[in-house]
């Protein structure tokens, strides 16, 4: 009989600030409440949103307590079921996006919606399977949901060899795009992906390859995002992740404009991913992998800027 704790391993944070505002330490082992399913946590992520709420960055968007167990991605074997749930058993392998209002999964334990979960792929281990939540269904939420693209349409997509890029160039190639990419660091890795034009930012102008566009994906902001209005064709729409895009400008250039604060339904889109990964029309990429302990320094790499696809915590190894 194994025995239940009341405590387990949690990342968490008692203030705001740097990475050393992180601690690894005992923390309470959370429930599973109705409709919730408690996951055992194989492998976790570290996303630039938890970059931002350790630094405080979002504490006027979100009500969170403190102390507070970072991050959003999570996937393991589910422990127990809470009250009305029937899509999941114990034993189950599963992956999903932990509530972003409460602690997440950054830990050896999180508790999640059942409808934010979903069969894990069986073509990838489990670091692979966290890579995806977080990153996949905000590319979906952009490209499939607000720019709804299709095929003959040329997107172009900032910052496409990290996170949300990495899978954004695969789904906009799965519906017949033609992809145009910017990359410095990471530039030979659009290559491996296939992409039709890869662009190094730090010695060309963009604008001067990429004309004429359906869908600007923008997960940069600032002048990169103004610098991109130009380019669209009339009707065409700027995406952004990262700054609402202004609606003066896109009226000005005749095209139409869309910030992501939302995801699509979570558990349905992620059983679709699980579809296309088992299939190889998506494939994660973790460029690092470290043991949750080490948290610190998945925070410092993505503060950095240049990382390439995903950085994964191992959680049970
Ligand atoms: N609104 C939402 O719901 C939502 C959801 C997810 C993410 N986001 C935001 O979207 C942004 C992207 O997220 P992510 O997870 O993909 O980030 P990420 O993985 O940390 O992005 C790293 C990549 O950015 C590239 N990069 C850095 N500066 C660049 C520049 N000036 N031009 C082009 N590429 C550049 C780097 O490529 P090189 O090393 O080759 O330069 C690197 O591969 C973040 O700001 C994140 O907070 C928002």
């Amino acid at each position: 009989m194994r025995l239940k704790l009341n405590t387990m391993k949690a990342v968490r944070i008692h203030s705001y600030g740097g990475s050393d505002v992180l601690f690894y330490e005992d923390a309470p082992r959370p429930t599973a409440g109705a409709g919730e399913v408690l996951v055992r946590v194989h492998a976790t992520t570290v996303n630039p949103f938890d970059v931002a709420v350790r630094a405080g960055y979002l504490s006027g968007y979100f009500n969170h307590t403190l102390p507070l167990t970072l991050g959003t991605d999570v996937s393991g074997v589910v422990e127990e079921v809470g009250a009305g749930v029937t899509n999941f058993a114990p034993g189950d392998l599963v992956y999903g996006r932990a509530g972003v209002t409460r602690d997440g999964a950054n830990a050896d334990y999180v508790s999640v919606a059942a409808s934010d979960l979903a069969a894990k792929p069986v073509s990838v281990d489990h670091i692979h399977a966290a890579a995806l939540p977080h990153v996949t269904l905000t590319a979906w939420q952009a490209l499939y949901v607000a720019a709804e693209i299709c095929e003959g349409q040329t997107v172009l997509i900032h910052a496409a060899a990290g996170g949300v890029g990495h899978v954004a160039v695969q789904l906009a190639k799965l519906r017949g795009a033609k992809v145009i990419c910017t990359a410095s660091l990471n530039l030979d890795f659009l290559k491996d992906l296939d992409v039709d034009e890869a662009i190094d930012y730090s010695t060309h102008a963009f604008e001067d390859v990429a004309t004429g566009v359906d869908v600007v994906l923008d997960l940069v902001g600032g002048d990169t995002q103004q610098r991109s209005w130009p380019l669209l064709k009339p009707g065409g729409i700027l995406i952004s992740t990262i700054q609402p895009p202004s609606a003066e400008m896109a009226a000005a250039h005749g095209v139409r404009q869309h910030f992501v604060t939302s995801a699509p339904p979570i558990g349905e889109t992620l059983a679709e991913v699980t579809a296309l990964v088992d299939s190889g029309q998506i494939i994660p990429l973790v460029s690092t992998i470290l043991p949750l302990q080490e948290v610190r320094r998945a925070h410092d790499l993505i503060e950095g800027k240049h990382t390439r696809g995903k950085i994964a915590l191992s959680v049970v190894a």
